[in-house]
C-alpha cells in the first residue's frame, strides 16, 4: 500500500506549543510522529510544561532549538515571538492545559506562548488535557466556547482513565489521532467528493419510560472512523447510538436511541443523498426489541411476579443498506465473535450481503473487550482472504480503515 502519510507534512512547518499536564509526555511522541512524516516542528515550552517535559527531550526530537521565555535575549534577537507564529503553517497546542486556555480565551500575553498567539495569523489548533471536572466546569466550557468562536479547531479531550486514576472526559487526544488532525489541515484528502455513512454505539430499546435492553458498546470504534473518514476528506454523517463520546468534527451526527430510530435515519440518508459511496456499520445494533414498550413505568409494588418481556427481532440495519436499491459502493460490516472467527466472519459476511467484514475476537481470556481501547481485528475483504491486523487501539484500525477504504476507491478509479 502506498504509504501517503510519508508524503503529507513535507515542508509543512508545525509550531508546538506544550503547556502544563501530565499529558505533555505525550508531546514527546506527537513530535517523534510529526518528524517522521517528515514535518518541520519547532516547540515552545511553557513554564508548566518544563514541570513534565525537559527542552533537551524536545530539542533532540525535534531537532530544533526549543523556546521558553518571552524574555530571552538571545531568542528574541534570534527568533522573535511575532516569527516564531508567522513562520509556522499550522500552531498546535498540545496538550492545552485549562489554565493556558483560560488565559489564551483573555488574551493574555505574559508569556511567550501566548504573545505569539496573539500576534499569530495562523490556524490553531488545540488539544485541551486536564481533570475531567476541570473540563466540565462552566469556566472551562465558556472559554473553549469563545476560542471555537474566534476558530481556534480543538481535537478532543476523549473520555479515559485520568492520571489521579478517575474516570471521564478531559485525556488529551492520543498523537496518531492529533496527526490525522494535522494531516487533515494540509489536505491529505484522497477522500474528497466521496460520501459515508457510519452507525455506531449500542441502541436501547425501552421497556417503560425508565428501563431499557441495551449492551457495553461504546461507540469509540464506530465514532473513530467517521473521524478518520472525514479527516481524508469524506463528507460523513454519522448516526450513533446513546454514547460518552464527542461528535466527531468535521462529522454531521444524527442521535438516535433505538433500533429502528437508526434504520430509520440510515435510511433517510440513503434516499436523500444522490450517491452513497461509504457505509460502515459499526454499531451494536440490538438483536431484539421488547415488542411494546409501555408508556408508563412499571411499578414493582402493583406486579406481583417479576414481569415476563415479550421480544421481537429488530431490523437488520447493515442487511437492509447492502441489499437497497442504492446500495453503496462499498458496505463494510462488523462482527464481534466469541469463537470460531475465520468461519463465523466468512458466514456473517455472505449472510449480511456486505464487502468487506471487520472482525473482532472478543470475551476469550486476554482479548479486548467492549469499551476498551485496543482490540485484535481482522479483515476479510473476499471470501477467501483474512487479513489479521493485530491489535491495535480503535484509532489505529480507524485510520488503517480510511486508508484501505481510500487505496480502494483509488483504485477503482484507476479501472
Ligand atoms: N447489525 C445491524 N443491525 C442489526 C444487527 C447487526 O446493522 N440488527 C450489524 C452490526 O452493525 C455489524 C454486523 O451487523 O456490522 C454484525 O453484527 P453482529 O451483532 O456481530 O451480528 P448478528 O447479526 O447479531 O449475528 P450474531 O448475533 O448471530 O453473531
Amino acid at each position: 500500500m502506498k504509504n501517503t502519510m510519508m508524503q503529507s507534512l513535507e515542508h509543512k512547518s508545525i509550531l508546538l506549543i506544550i503547556t502544563g499536564g501530565i499529558a505533555a509526555y505525550k508531546a514527546l511522541e506527537l513530535v517523534r510522529l510529526l518528524k517522521k512524516n517528515r514535518a518541520h516542528v519547532r516547540c515552545v515550552l511553557t513554564k508548566g510544561g518544563e514541570h513534565f517535559v525537559t527542552p533537551l527531550s524536545l530539542a533532540a526530537l525535534s531537532e530544533e532549538t526549543v523556546y521558553t521565555d518571552l524574555w530571552s535575549l538571545k531568542d528574541e534577537t534570534e527568533m522573535g515571538h511575532i516569527r516564531l507564529s508567522r513562520e509556522a503553517d499550522l500552531i498546535v497546542i498540545a496538550p492545552a492545559s485549562a489554565d493556558f486556555i483560560a488565559r489564551t480565551a483573555c488574551g493574555l500575553a505574559g508569556g511567550l506562548a501566548g504573545a505569539l498567539l496573539l500576534a499569530a495569523d495562523k490556524p490553531v489548533l488545540l488539544a485541551p488535557a486536564m481533570h475531567h471536572k476541570m473540563w466540565l466546569t462552566p469556566a472551562t466550557q465558556a472559554h473553549v466556547q469563545t476560542l471555537k468562536q474566534r476558530g481556534f479547531h480543538l481535537i478532543g479531550p476523549v473520555e479515559g482513565d485520568m492520571a489521579c486514576g478517575e474516570y471521564g472526559p478531559g485525556r488529551m487526544s492520543e498523537p496518531p489521532e492529533i496527526l490525522q488532525a494535522i494531516q487533515g489541515f494540509f489536505g491529505h484528502r484522497p477522500l474528497s467528493g466521496k460520501t459515508a455513512l457510519v452507525t455506531s454505539g449500542p441502541t436501547f430499546e425501552p421497556i417503560d419510560p425508565v428501563r431499557f435492553i441495551g449492551n457495553r458498546s461504546s461507540g469509540k470504534q464506530g465514532h473513530a472512523i467517521a473521524a478518520a473518514l472525514a479527516a481524508l476528506g469524506a463528507q460523513v454523517t454519522l448516526v450513533s447510538g446513546p454514547v460518552a463520546l464527542p461528535d466527531p468534527p468535521g462529522v454531521k451526527t444524527h442521535h438516535v436511541e433505538t433500533a429502528v430510530q437508526m434504520l430509520k435515519t440510515c435510511e433517510d440518508t440513503l434516499n436523500s443523498a444522490q450517491t452513497l459511496d461509504i457505509a460502515v456499520c459499526a454499531a451494536a445494533v440490538s438483536d431484539w426489541r421488547p415488542e411494546t414498550a409501555l408508556d408508563h413505568k412499571i411499578k414493582k409494588r402493583q406486579t406481583p411476579r417479576a414481569p415476563e418481556l415479550n421480544l421481537t427481532e429488530n431490523p437488520d440495519i447493515l442487511k437492509t443498506i447492502a441489499h437497497a436499491n442504492k446500495r453503496p459502493a462499498l458496505v463494510i460490516g462488523f462482527a464481534a465473535e466469541t469463537e470460531n472467527l475465520e468461519e463465523n466472519a466468512r458466514n456473517k459476511r455472505t449472510r449480511k450481503g456486505c464487502d468487506w467484514l471487520m472482525a473482532n475476537l472478543v470475551g476469550q481470556e486476554n482479548a479486548p473487550v467492549f469499551g476498551e481501547n485496543h482490540s485484535h481485528v481482522y479483515l476479510l475483504r473476499d471470501e477467501k482472504t483474512l487479513e489479521d491486523w493485530g491489535v491495535s487501539s480503535k484509532t489505529d484500525t480507524a485510520q488503517k480503515l480510511a486508508e484501505a477504504i481510500a487505496v480502494h476507491f483509488s483504485s477503482d478509479f484507476k479501472g
